[in-house]
């Protein structure tokens, strides 16, 4: 059987580039996003062509109602789910000082990167205990988080902020289902070239040419596809809590 993978903003930036990682190798593939599946259809297509059964749920992450009614289908369609992939996010729309920065942009930021993903971890972790893994692997639920959980951006803080949250929902969640034989990662990227990081562009390539990374280019979301990959695969055994760093040195501290 093949396993089920849930993949949150599955079809654009870093989650196509899972998706795609994980459609390579097998994975039954359950996608969700914002857009309409029309808005996917050219992507859902390159998956589809894989191989591998592939569902889009559109699915206003912050909303209790959306995530309900999308993890009911995708038990009715697929059964159960083996790996939950925690990716979908915003950026503030505006970045501000955070003298500056405005009460709803926090509620936003962190309702999408926070809330959303906690609470679905919750339902979905409840589903994998009730019904029965589709394969032998170990079932996994993946974080993307990001540098900005210790890095302090203060023009973004309540990006920094749901991130920081993220890194503890993977530990909390890490100790949690460990008794049912769940692990939990966070995947924890730096800078990606994607719709995210289109309009900070310059300001990156400059800092990047600079020296800002160890390894010196923008990341990609097939850099960060490959290591979910590896975790989703239980390539990385006995390592339930652990955080993978995708950043290029970025954090590596320097004198
Ligand atoms: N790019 C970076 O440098 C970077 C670095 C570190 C961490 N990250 C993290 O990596 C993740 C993906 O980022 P990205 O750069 O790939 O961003 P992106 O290109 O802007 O794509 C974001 C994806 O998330 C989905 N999404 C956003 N808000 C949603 C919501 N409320 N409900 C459901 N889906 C939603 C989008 O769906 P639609 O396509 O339907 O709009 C889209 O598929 C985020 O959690 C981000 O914080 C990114």
């Amino acid at each position: 059987m093949r396993p089920v993978a849930l993949i949150t903003g599955g079809t654009r930036g870093i989650g196509a580039g899972i998706a795609t990682n994980l459609g390579r190798d097998g994975f039954t593939l359950a996608l969700a996003g914002r857009r309409n599946e029309k808005e996917n259809e050219s992507f859902l297509k390159s998956l589809r062509d894989l191989g591998n059964p592939v569902r889009y749920f559109q699915c206003e992450i912050g909303n209790p109602d959306d995530r309900k009614a999308m993890l009911k289908k995708v038990e009715e369609i697929f059964g159960t789910i083996d790996v939950l992939v925690n990716n979908a996010g915003i950026a503030p729309s505006q970045r501000a000082d955070i003298l500056e920065a405005s009460e709803e942009s926090f509620e936003e930021l962190i309702g999408t990167n926070l809330k959303g993903p906690h609470f679905l971890t919750q339902a979905v972790a409840r589903l994998m205990i009730r019904t029965r893994p589709s394969g032998e692997s170990q079932r996994c639920i993946i974080n993307i988080g990001s540098v900005s959980a210790t890095v302090a951006s203060v023009n973004r803080g309540d990006y920094c902020i749901s991130k920081a949250g993220i890194a503890m929902a993977t530990r909390l969640w890490a100790v949690r289902l460990a008794e049912h034989g769940i692990a939990v990662y966070e995947v924890r990227p730096g800078i990606i070239q994607t719709d995210m990081t289109e309009g900070v562009k310059e300001k990156y390539d400059r800092m990047i040419e600079n020296g800002l990374l160890l390894e010196r280019r923008w990341g990609t979301p097939e850099d960060v596809g490959r290591a979910v990959r590896a975790l989703a695969r239980g390539d990385i055994p006995y390592a339930t809590g652990a955080v993978i760093m995708i950043d290029g040195g970025l954090t590596v501290p320097r004198l």
